[in-house]
């Protein structure tokens, strides 16, 4: 039975660097989704290191955490039914070539670095994630 629950989700900073924050924020919340917290904040490059530790053998690992600590990027909580899997569907595959029509790395994303947006990929690393960024 799908039930409400609560995912991550962060605006990248080639995102937020190009003001699309408000309007990728609409878009979760045409889709049904709540936001029930929000803040934007600038990562130092140790703290992107231990958010993504999951990728630490991949060869990417390093230019990842050095780019998503390169400015300023907008973390939320989203809830809704099935939240994981909803935003993973919105978000479109990972590369934004890839991506499907309509979906947000589609309609915004550069690369598959500078993929504008993060989501969980679980609900067990959801609770992870939302607690690395709202601890209390
Ligand atoms: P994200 O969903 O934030 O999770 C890890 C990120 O690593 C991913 O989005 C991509 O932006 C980035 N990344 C870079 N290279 C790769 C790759 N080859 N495969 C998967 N993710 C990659």
């Amino acid at each position: 039975m799908s039930e409400v629950e609560q995912t991550l989700s962060i605006i990248k900073p080639d995102a937020v660097e190009r003001n699309l924050d408000q309007q990728i924020k609409s878009i979760f919340v045409k889709n049904g989704f709540k936001i029930i917290k929000e803040k934007k904040i600038k990562l130092e490059k140790n703290e992107a290191e231990q958010f993504y530790k999951v990728h630490q053998t991949k060869p990417f690992y390093n230019d990842l955490c050095e780019y998503l600590s390169s400015g300023p990027i907008l973390v939320m909580v989203l809830e809704k039914k099935d939240a994981v899997l909803a935003n993973r569907n919105l978000m479109g595959a990972t590369d934004p070539k890839k991506a499907e029509e309509g979906t947000i790395r589609k309609s915004f994303g550069i690369s598959i670095d500078k993929n504008s947006v993060h989501g969980s990929d679980s609900a067990e690393n959801a609770k992870i994630e939302i607690e690395f960024f709202f601890k209390n």
